[in-house]
């Protein structure tokens, strides 16, 4: 979103007010344009014979977000079977779904295993138990390199505490099972976390799954996972993706000499490929002076975008219906029975009652965590494209509420 002459706008010149006007709010509004964007930008940086990159449907997995990422080349990154149904529901081949589950059960995989999509096994006794009943099925193995990278601890999954991969340190047990049951190991993965600012900590965790590959003769691809940062707020820094792929390619095609094979390099960006394509717009009820501060309280909470209260993200917060007024300072809380703010001593724009606000980079992991906690309605969701907006889902009502709902005489 770019403040121009005229306020905020969009893509196309979208004016997010009207979308406010028109769909009312909370809601949140998703520009494929930005996506685009940041898949093409993506893929240029790599220099290599094969790059797929997989979307994280984790991130946000709106069935018309994962027809246009089908339509941009991309695979997918899917964590349960239903994520894996989203996929091939929206045209994905099963082939260019790899299914990455944690602590999942093996009927879960069998499910996975009869759609044809790729699996990638994180944990040993899942590798002897889908190893002795599908022999024949190539697959991936995720290694824990023992690495602590990510924007805080609770998306930080490579370290040696985390549940997440095999340890690399367990290779010579996982070389034993492989050998045993004549397996054909495809890939290997690794995914260090989330929000990694620092491009040497990417480079740190290859050179150990190259390592590790080395041991699997007969690789079609090395699976490097994501955790590309993005900017939450003006000047923040991202994960400088150009200098990455330039860095990392070199190193990439060296590997690729030295193993005598050309292997599919892949990633599996959420954040970095939607985040910042999306704004959770939102509407002020009140606006209350306190001894302490001065609340704006808006008509979401913690339901609808829980990051800022879970991790203490930044996301930054304008007032669209005032653009050019006066800053001043706010916070920015919710309507939940429960302290959820947004943003704390914010400088913006003065709010009025009824004014829209935006915050920023909700398109990763802010509706894919929305919850009906306090029996509130999970709101819809609008897709830019082309120039146009389209409702791509619509607000709950009490019959989704209520839709599981068993009554019993009482
Ligand atoms: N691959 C694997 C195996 C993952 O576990 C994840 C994210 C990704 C790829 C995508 O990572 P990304 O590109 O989005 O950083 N809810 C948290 C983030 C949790 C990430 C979980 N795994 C947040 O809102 O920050």
């Amino acid at each position: 979103m770019q403040l121009t002459d005229s306020g905020y706008r969009l893509s196309n010149d979208i004016d997010p007010v009207a979308l406010g006007d028109k769909y009312g709010a909370p809601i949140y509004i998703y520009d494929s344009q930005i996506i685009k964007n940041q898949y093409q930008r993506m893929k240029q940086a790599f220099d290599v014979p094969k790059l797929k990159i997989n979307f994280a449907v984790k991130s946000l997995s709106n069935i018309n977000i994962l027809k246009l990422f089908n339509k941009l080349g991309s695979g997918l990154d899917c964590v349960s079977i239903q994520e894996v149904e989203l996929g091939l529901k929206a045209g994905f081949a099963p082939k260019s779904i790899i299914f990455t589950p944690s602590s999942v059960s093996f009927q879960e995989m069998q499910l996975a295993q009869k759609k044809g999509v790729r699996i990638n096994i994180d944990n040993i006794p899942m590798l002897e138990q889908f190893g002795a009943e599908y022999p024949d099925m190539p697959i991936s193995l995720r290694f824990n390199p023992h690495i602590f990278a990510g924007g805080n601890r609770k998306i930080s999954v490579g370290h040696i505490n985390s549940k997440f991969g095999i340890s690399v340190h367990q290779l010579p047990h996982v070389l034993r099972i492989v050998q045993q049951l004549h397996l054909q190991i495809e890939g290997v993965h690794i995914h260090t976390g989330s929000d990694i600012l620092d491009t040497d900590v990417f480079l740190a965790a290859t050179e150990i799954l190259f390592n590790t590959a080395l041991s699997f003769p007969d690789l079609d691809y090395i699976d490097f996972g994501s955790g590309f940062k993005v900017a939450y707020k003006e000047g923040d820094n991202e994960t400088d993706i150009e200098l990455l792929g330039q860095k990392f390619s070199k190193r990439f095609n060296l590997f690729c000499k030295e193993y005598g094979k050309t292997l599919t390099l892949m990633f599996e960006p959420g954040k970095f490929m939607v985040s910042q394509a999306g704004i959770f717009l939102v509407q002020t009820n009140i606006v209350k002076q306190t001894p302490a501060a001065v609340f704006a309280g808006v008509n979401s909470g913690l339901n609808h975008l829980i990051r800022p209260m879970f991790y203490d993200a930044y996301h930054h917060i304008v007032n669209l219906s005032n653009p050019f007024g006066k800053k001043r300072i706010y916070s920015v809380v919710g309507y939940i029975c429960e302290t959820d703010t947004f943003g704390l001593d914010r400088q913006i724009a003065e709010i009025k009652e009824g004014d829209y606000l935006a915050i920023l980079n909700a398109g990763a992991y802010g509706f894919m965590m929305a919850s009906n906690y306090n029996s509130r309605l999970r709101p819809a969701e609008v897709l830019i494209h082309e120039g146009k907006d389209y409702l791509i889902r619509k607000q709950e009502t009490m019959d989704d509420l209520l839709r599981n709902q068993i009554e019993i005489a009482l």
